[in-house]
């Protein structure tokens, strides 16, 4: 098997069905190109059928990239896919990503169907699909919460219709790590023709775990990861592609590549959360603005002796800047040291021990001590310190 990890990336799809973050074509086609430049092998542009402007904007963007191949979403039914094929047909690399629900809740509740009538239809629609001439990925939606039995018979019987990928959603978010593993294992063992497919993992972060599943579902033998920047998505979102791109950067043990380039991750966070007028939580891992900030005077001592006591990334790994120390009434003499020698002064010994306590008193009224307040806390020393 292959150690190379596909990046279908969705966040113009899955990502721009957030209520608020819709894109106008123009600005799709930026991201696209920036998804490009950041290495993704897969772009999932839209949904075709689901509105003239999509329709669009999965034309423009097929016409705009080179290497990736343009992806667009379809239901398990005719007009989607005869919608999805035209407007893919300037795609150097088309793919039609059709599929239907597979758990029984979504059978029973969603489609008031069968399983032998879902499984009918999916086989329909892969064959469908692929008679479009284009690369055919299946998604078995809810597959997190289906049976796995059923699961197995489905994703077997659309690998013999044509399918090349399988996706297998935690749609719901549900699954625990080591279980949604076990689903991907289950598959790759008793699928009798799944050397002749590969295994996408799709998983929402409702319980905070989509990072953790598609890692385990990697590690269990898919070698597609569907993801967004900043994991951006539906509800709680869906995996973050900073985030599995890192975690295969920084865990070489694992022995699973990417074509990401890290070092553009940090400028697509920003455009794609500018564009979208979506903000990204300070901590969120890799490119919240603190996910390299240094507030503790523990932490920025150890960090200031030496970076990796504290970083397992070089911010420039990913594209960010440099790493800060931010000043409150939590940190240190070191950090502040530090500060004021960035700024040209220099204390030790009792003076810097008098600086300490007076930026002390700055502090506790203050959230963060600015470079404006120490350069005032300089020029009043020689006052203070009588
Ligand atoms: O979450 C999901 O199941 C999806 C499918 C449409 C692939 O987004
Ligand atoms: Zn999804």
């Amino acid at each position: 098997m292959s150690n190379k990890i596909q990046i279908f990336d969705t966040t113009l799809r899955d990502g721009e069905q957030v209520p608020g973050c819709q894109l106008k074509t123009e600005e799709k086609i930026i991201v696209a190109r920036a998804l490009e430049a950041l290495g993704v092998d897969v772009i999932e542009a839209g949904f075709p059928i689901s509105s003239p402007g999509d329709f669009l904007s999965v034309v423009e963007i097929s016409k705009a990239v080179k290497e990736p191949v343009v992806c667009g979403l379809t239901r398990a039914k005719k007009d989607d896919i005869d919608v999805a094929s035209e407007a893919l047909r300037h795609a150097k690399r088309g793919r039609i990503h059709t599929g239907i629900g597979s758990s029984d809740v979504h059978i029973k509740h969603k489609f008031k169907s069968t399983r032998e009538q879902v499984l009918e239809q999916g086989v329909w629609a892969v064959k469908y699909a692929k008679s479009k001439g284009y690369e055919v990925e299946f998604f078995a939606e809810d597959a997190g919460r289906a049976d796995l039995t059923f699961l197995a018979q489905l994703i077997e019987a659309v690998i013999a219709a044509g399918a090349d990928v399988v996706n297998i959603p935690d749609t719901t978010g549900y699954c625990l790590p080591h279980l949604y593993g076990k689903r991907i294992k289950y598959l790759v063992d008793h699928v009798k023709n799944i050397d002749r497919a590969v295994i996408s993992v799709h998983c929402h972060n409702d319980l905070g775990l989509a990072t953790a599943n598609t890692i385990s579902g990697l590690l269990n033998g898919a070698r597609q990861a569907e993801v967004t920047i900043n994991g951006i998505g539906e509800r709680a979102g869906n995996t973050s592609l900073e985030e599995v791109a890192m975690i295969l950067q920084v865990h070489k043990d694992l022995a699973l590549t990417t074509n990401i380039k890290p070092e553009k991750i940090y400028g697509l966070s920003k455009l794609v959360s500018g564009m979208m007028r979506m903000p990204v939580q300070a901590n969120k891992a890799i490119v919240g603005a603190n996910a390299f900030a240094h507030s503790s005077g523990i932490h920025q001592d150890g960090f200031l002796k030496h970076a990796e006591n504290y970083e397992i990334i070089n911010p420039a790994q990913v594209g960010v800047p440099s790493s800060s120390i931010i000043l409150t009434a939590r940190s240190g003499r070191a950090a502040l040291k530090h500060r004021m020698e960035l700024l040209g002064h220099k204390y030790e010994g009792e003076e810097l021990n008098t600086l300490y306590e007076n930026f002390l008193l700055v502090a506790d009224e203050k959230k963060e001590v600015k470079d404006e307040d120490l350069v005032m806390l300089a020029a009043n020393m020689p006052v203070l310190v009588k």
